[in-house]
């Protein structure tokens, strides 16, 4: 039986790639489990608006019983009307020879807007979480904007990079990941990005009785720093 009432979800950047995935997941019932009806309100650029019809047509031909409706738009307002969950997926990704500063030029524009969307438009206890990157830059940009929603309600995807540290850590003590606990990480996710254990235990123990010093400066900090391009290369 489904529960009473239908739950509003706003995903950004709807026609990529990154979303291609996601909306999929959301509106099977994985994200807010298979009892919940889900309104999925999905924008784009107005230039993306057809490649955004395509993805509604799909979305409705899985026929989800989860799923009450599906709504595309390019505009910010319809997009964040009574909205209960917000993932925000929309930016412009890195381009050649682009530095992350100026990532942050072209995408900082895009959270402030989107910050008072939130602010003016969606649910009081509305739960936000920025994926586009810089993530938590752009995060923290959109939370500043939304002034009337509380900051605990907004968080970043920067889940990969305390994941890539985790495993290291797992590797290094040949343990379970699952053993790996209290991992850090601060900073933008890109080289300068640092994962911290200074609190991180593992199998208990305190990761820095179980892993040397040399270990944690000269490999494990690169290695997570650098995970995404080595990944990128290996693969070629
Ligand atoms: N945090 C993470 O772990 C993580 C993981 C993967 C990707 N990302 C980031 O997610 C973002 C999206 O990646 P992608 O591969 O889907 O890129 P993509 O280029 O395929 O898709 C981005 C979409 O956002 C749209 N968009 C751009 N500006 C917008 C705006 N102002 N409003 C609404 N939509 C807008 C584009 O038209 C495009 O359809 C990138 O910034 C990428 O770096 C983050």
């Amino acid at each position: 039986a489904f529960s009473s009432g239908v739950k509003t979800v706003t995903v950004t950047g709807g026609a990529g790639q990154i979303s291609y995935s996601l909306l999929l997941r959301i509106a099977s019932g994985a994200f807010l489990g298979p009892d919940q009806r889900i309104r999925l309100k999905i924008l784009d650029l107005p230039f993306m608006q057809d490649s955004l019809k395509g993805v509604q047509m799909e979305l409705h031909d899985c026929a989800f019983e989860t799923l009450d409706e599906v709504i595309v738009t390019d505009d910010l307002t319809t997009a964040f009307k009574d909205t209960d969950y917000c993932f925000l997926v929309g930016s412009k990704p890195r381009g050649p020879g682009m530095e992350r500063g100026d990532l942050l030029k072209d995408n900082g524009k895009i959270f402030v807007g989107v910050g008072q969307a939130i602010n003016d438009n969606a649910s009081r206890d509305c739960k936000t979480i920025v994926v586009g990157n810089p993530a938590n830059t752009n995060c923290l940009i959109c939370a500043h904007y939304a002034k009337d929603i509380a900051k605990k309600n907004f968080t970043a995807m920067t889940r990969l990079d305390h994941n890539r540290a985790a495993a290291q850590l797992a590797l290094k003590a040949n343990t379970n990941v699952s053993n790996v606990k209290k991992v850090a990480v601060w900073g933008n996710h890109s080289p300068t990005m640092f994962p911290d254990i200074k609190n991180t235990t593992i199998n208990g123990k305190a990761a820095r009785s179980v892993v040397d010093t040399k270990w944690e400066t000269e490999h494990f900090i690169p290695v997570v720093q650098q995970r995404g391009a080595a990944i990128i290369k290996a693969r070629k």
